[in-house]
C-alpha cells in the first residue's frame, strides 16, 4: 500500500463541513492571505502535496526560531502563546477551516502579528515541510480523542508521527501535550516512550504549563469532572549520534522560557543537549 494511501485512508480529525459564518467568511476573506499559507494539495483538500515546501523566513517575514501548535481549534492557545513568546514564528495547523477563519479574527483582534496557520493535515505537513527548519516546540493539546480502542489508530500521537515529529524538533526542543482522557494520556506514554529521540520530562506527570491558557475543550473537560493530564517530552540525540542543540535555540532570548536550565533539571535531563545531567552538575 502506498503511504499516500495510508494518510488518506486513516486521518485523526472528523471531517465537517466548511461552511463559514458571516464573521468567519469576513476574516477568511480579509485575513487569508496576511495570515494562511497556503500549499498545493494532494488528494484530499486537506492533504499537502509530497512537493510542497514552505520557505518560513519568507512567510513570517524574518527568521526565528519555529514553534508549532497541531489542532489550534479556533486559537485560544495559540493566540497566547505567540504573545508570550514574540521573538519567536508560531505555525499552527488545523484543518477545520471555520476554525481558522475564528483564529484569523482573533489575531487581527488582539494585534498579533508572528502567527501563521496552516489548513490542512499536520501528518502529512511533518513529512515534507520542516526538513529545512527545525521546530524549536511544539504543542497538541486536546487532541481528538478516539477514545474507543477500534479507534487508536486514528490519534494524531501515533508511532509514525511522534517519530516525524521527533526527528523535526531541535536537540533539547520540547513537544508539550494536554489531554483530558486517561485512556488517551497513557496511549501518548506508551508511544512516546517507544521513540528513541524523545524523552519524559517529568517521572510523574507534568505540572500543568502555567503559559496554556483554558480552551473550551479544557472547560468542558472540566465542568465534567475529568482530570486534565499535561505531559511533556525532550528531543534527545540519536544513541551514538553527534548532534549539536539547535543554534536557534541559543541565539535567542525565549531560552529560559521555553526550555532553560531550570525546566531541565527535575527530570536529570539537559533540555539543553539532549544529554543525561551528571549527578555533580544539578548541584
Ligand atoms: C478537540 S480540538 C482541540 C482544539 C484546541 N487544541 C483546543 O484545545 O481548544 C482538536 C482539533 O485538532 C484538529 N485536528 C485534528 N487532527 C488534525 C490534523 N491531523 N491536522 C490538523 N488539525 C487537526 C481538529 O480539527 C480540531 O480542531
Amino acid at each position: 500500500m502506498s503511504q499516500e494511501k495510508v494518510l488518506r485512508d486513516v486521518v485523526s480529525y472528523v471531517r465537517r463541513g466548511d461552511r463559514l459564518n458571516n464573521t468567519q467568511q469576513k476574516a477568511w476573506d480579509s485575513w487569508r492571505e496576511r495570515f494562511v499559507i497556503e500549499l498545493p494539495a494532494a488528494a484530499r483538500k486537506t492533504s499537502i502535496a509530497p512537493d510542497a515546501r514552505v520557505d518560513f523566513a519568507k512567510e513570517f517575514g524574518r527568521d526565528a526560531p519555529l514553534l508549532v501548535e497541531v489542532g489550534t481549534g479556533n486559537g485560544v492557545a495559540i493566540a497566547a502563546l505567540a504573545k508570550a513568546h514574540p521573538d519567536a514564528n508560531v505555525l499552527g495547523f488545523e484543518v477545520f477551516i471555520p476554525a481558522v477563519a475564528s483564529t484569523l479574527s482573533r489575531l487581527r483582534r488582539e494585534e498579533i502579528s508572528n502567527v501563521r496557520m496552516i489548513n490542512a493535515d499536520a501528518e502529512q505537513g511533518f513529512e515534507t515541510l520542516f526538513d529545512e527548519q527545525p521546530i524549536t516546540e511544539l504543542w497538541t493539546f486536546f487532541p481528538d480523542p478516539w477514545h474507543k480502542k477500534k479507534h487508536r489508530k486514528r490519534r494524531i500521537v501515533n508511532p509514525r508521527f511522534a517519530h516525524s515529529a521527533a526527528t523535526h524538533l531541535v536537540l533539547g526542543g520540547r513537544w508539550r501535550l494536554a489531554t483530558d482522557w486517561e485512556d488517551y494520556a497513557q496511549w501518548i506514554r506508551d508511544v512516546l516512550a517507544e521513540e528513541p529521540l524523545l524523552r519524559e520530562e517529568f517521572s510523574k506527570e507534568a505540572p500543568r504549563w502555567e503559559l496554556r491558557p483554558i480552551t473550551r475543550f479544557e472547560q468542558r473537560a472540566i465542568d465534567a469532572g475529568r482530570e486534565v493530564v499535561d505531559l511533556s517530552y525532550v528531543r534527545v540525540a540519536a544513541k551514538g549520534a553527534e548532534e549539536i542543540p539547535g543554534q536557534a535555540w541559543n541565539d535567542v532570548g525565549i531560552r529560559s522560557e521555553i526550555g532553560g536550565q531550570g525546566d531541565c533539571a527535575p527530570s536529570g535531563v539537559n533540555a539543553c543537549n539532549g544529554t543525561e545531567k551528571a549527578a555533580d552538575d544539578q548541584a
